[in-house]
């Protein structure tokens, strides 16, 4: 029976490039998408980017647009690499959309009547200079339990310790390195504490087969015992300003980014429903039937397995039949790491001419339905590629096709169906169809790579290539090379959901229609003629996966990749956390022009200038830059220049550059000036724009 399902991958924040530890998740999906599709079920499969939040609010900013056309180049950019690697979903829409608007206020607006939204004032830290407030990850200062400096304000690097930003010391804002105050706001919350909530989720957690059994435990946790109320309101809404929805009947409020990231699901089927013609209700009406997955990262599990199936259920929504957790991806068994070039970006990949498949297959070869973490070992990726798929499936057509078009005008003649080989796939199949359904895919390829192995031994025992020198064996070679055209076929079609493009090139050569399940029933008749045999796949050559290594170390300094969300808040954009690999050469250090891209060039009005009180050197600045604001600068100038004589003058500075406390106050950037190399003779020369130049423009 054909069954409707509706299938989610996690939406990719906007801020940032899709890399290779995001693809384990998008490749797991649509390769469970397309088996279901490969059977004849009715499987959507909807993702979007996760827009909003401050993230976003403040890249933008950085960069000197508005948030809306951060997120359309980025939409682009990750529409490209996910079409680049055969993610195949049926939309990949954006939070930032109205469909996703109207679903919020209206889940929003049940639970209100739900009686589940409540308002308290809560007391939070504020940028004064920035004028805004500040989510912990946006707080830095000095670990309360180990002392040690530059902590985030949600836990430790250093010693581990978890606390909140209140109990840091000497904190500053990341924001604008200004020392932060408390100050008050009221905020809407989400009141999960409350007693439907509990009793719902604890029966809800425990549901049989909703859960993987890892994360069914780690949710016992969270809850606690019975009678035990371990589950706290969840705070979703945040101040202006802020990039996202204003809260219906709460003016300068939004809803905080994991509120509607999730209800971008629905907002992205929305759309779909009105492209395709199909019911929204049917598939998240309170009576649906029709099977609803999430595919996650474990660490988000929190909001998926607690606050949104809450949520939906007490807006009178349906909730998720399943949801399904991942590990992590580590690369030669390490955590992915820039210095080392393993943090590897999707576009890089392609653009070094890899081939996408090489990678589906691998981590197909890996993953399997648990939340263990998957390593990508790059020499066992090239091995295994090359042995598996080149060395042993293609091959497998590359030994029999030419024979069949040379000698036979490229017609089959009848296949053997009881040969033992072809016997071999058809009593496996079932299985391997189980192990794709289950998500173990490791296991479906282990069995499809045993059964490679046996149709091998077929083509190894007829030996096409002797038959074809010995006259008078043409029917026998006619019969070898249909049978390991069969053997090819039937693999294939195995190997779909992984492999869809070579599927593609064996459809078009084998010369049949877009293989199904159930082609693995037939064999193809006697008298079907092939087209010419063409090159199906290319072996991995190191040289490539070294070049891929140098570019992405090299490419430090580039825009930073976005990163996992820490204790459920999504991180500021973090500098590059590892020294730059710039090669050192004549007149100085060489880098690339990403490196010279990364510092943001911006001309600025002086707009006040004044001397500091106990420094011999020093001048303040404030400086304007137009739509990036104003900044506060401290700058070596004092010996060649009267502050009057600066104001009103254009020049050059750094926008992006760590603020930096100094005895004086935060120095927010700084400004160009030439002078040799002792700083003083024969003078520090501003640099100046011409006449026409507008404060905020970039310099490159
Ligand atoms: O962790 C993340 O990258 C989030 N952007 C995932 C959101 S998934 C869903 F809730 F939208
Ligand atoms: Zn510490």
């Amino acid at each position: 029976m054909s069954r409707k399902i509706l299938v989610t991958s996690a939406l990719p924040y906007a801020n940032g490039a899709i890399h290779l530890g995001h693809l384990v998740e998008y490749i797991q999906t649509d390769i469970w998408v397309r088996f279901q599709k490969m059977r004849g079920h009715q499987c959507w499969y909807v993702c979007a980017d996760d827009t909003h939040g401050t993230p976003v609010m403040l890249r933008a900013e950085k960069e000197g647009i508005t948030p809306e056309a951060l997120i359309e180049r980025v939409h682009a950019e990750h529409t490209r690499d996910f079409a680049g690697f055969h993610v195949g979903f049926d939309n990949y829409y954006s939070t930032h959309s109205e469909e996703t608007r109207a679903c919020a206020n209206e889940i929003y607006a049940r639970l209100q009547a739900a009686g589940l939204i409540e308002t308290r004032v809560i007391e939070q830290y504020y940028d004064p200079l920035k004028r805004m407030f500040l989510p912990d990850r946006y707080i830095k200062g000095d670990c309360p339990k180990c002392g040690a400096r530059d902590q985030y304000g949600d836990n430790c690097e250093n010693c581990g310790a978890a606390y909140t930003a209140n109990e840091l010391h000497n904190p500053y804002s990341v924001v604008s390195g200004a020392k932060p105050e408390l100050r008050q706001s009221e905020h809407y919350f989400f009141r999960l504490s409350d007693r439907r909530c509990q009793g719902f989720l604890r029966r809800w957690t425990q549901g049989e087969g909703r859960l993987q059994s890892e994360a069914a435990n780690k949710l016992q946790e969270w809850l606690g015992e019975v009678g035990e109320s371990k589950l706290t309101d969840w705070d979703i809404s945040r101040e202006a300003p802020y990039f996202g929805f204003e809260i219906p009947g709460a003016p300068g409020k939004y809803f905080y980014v994991w509120l509607d990231a999730p209800i971008g699901y629905m907002g992205a089927f929305k759309n779909l429903c009105a492209r395709e013609g199909l019911d929204f209700d049917e598939y998240w009406g309170p009576d649906s039937t029709t099977e609803l997955y999430h595919f996650i990262g474990k660490d988000i599990l929190y909001f998926h397995a607690l606050f949104w199936p809450a949520e939906l259920q007490h807006a009178g929504y349906r909730t998720p039949s399943k949801i399904f957790a991942h590990g992590f991806l580590t690369v030669d068994g390490a955590k992915m790491s820039k210095s080392r070039g393993t943090f590897i970006t999707a576009e890089s990949y392609l653009a070094q001419g890899l081939d996408p498949e090489w990678l589906r297959y691998y981590y197909a070869a890996k993953l399997s339905s648990s939340m263990e973490d998957i390593d990508l070992n790059l020499d066992d990726f090239i091995a295994r590629v090359n042995s598996d798929l080149v060395g042993k499936f293609v091959n497998i057509a590359s030994r029999a096709a030419g024979f069949i078009v040379k000698r036979f005008a490229g017609q089959l003649c009848t296949c053997d169906q009881s040969l033992p080989a072809i016997q071999a796939i058809r009593d496996r199949s079932a299985q391997i169809a189980d192990h794709y359904e289950a998500r173990e895919f490791s296991k479906a390829i282990r069995e499809i790579m045993a059964l490679t192995d046996i149709a091998n031994q077929y083509v190894d025992s007829v030996k096409p290539w002797e038959l074809a020198r010995q006259p008078g064996r043409e029917s026998e070679l006619q019969v070898a090379c249909t049978s390991a055209i069969n053997l090819f076929r039937l693999l294939a079609i195995l190997l779909k959901p992984v492999l869809p493009a070579l599927a593609a090139r064996a459809e078009a050569f084998l010369n049949v229609a877009p293989f199904v399940w159930q082609d693995g029933h037939t064999v193809l008749a006697a008298g079907h003629a092939i087209n010419a045999y063409q090159h199906l796949l290319t072996r991995v050559d190191k040289k490539q996966v070294d070049a891929l290594i140098d570019a992405n170390r090299q490419s430090l300094g580039a825009t930073p990749p976005s990163v996992p969300p820490a204790a459920g808040e999504p991180q500021p954009e973090r500098q590059a956390d590892e020294p730059s690999a710039a090669v050192a050469g004549l007149g100085g250090t060489q880098i690339g022009i990403d490196d010279f891209l990364a510092v943001d060039l911006r001309v600025a009005r002086i707009v006040e200038a004044t001397r500091v009180e106990g420094a011999d050197k020093l001048l303040r600045l404030l400086l304007d830059i137009g739509p990036l604001g104003s900044r506060q600068v401290f700058a070596g100038i004092k010996a060649a220049y009267e502050p009057p004589a600066l104001v009103g003058r254009l020049t050059v500075m750094v926008a992006n550059l760590a603020p930096r406390k100094m005895k004086f106050g935060v120095s927010e950037g700084m400004i160009l000036a030439a002078s040799d190399a002792d700083g003083q003779t024969p003078g520090i020369f501003l640099l100046s724009a011409d006449a026409g130049a507008e404060p905020g423009m970039r310099v490159k």
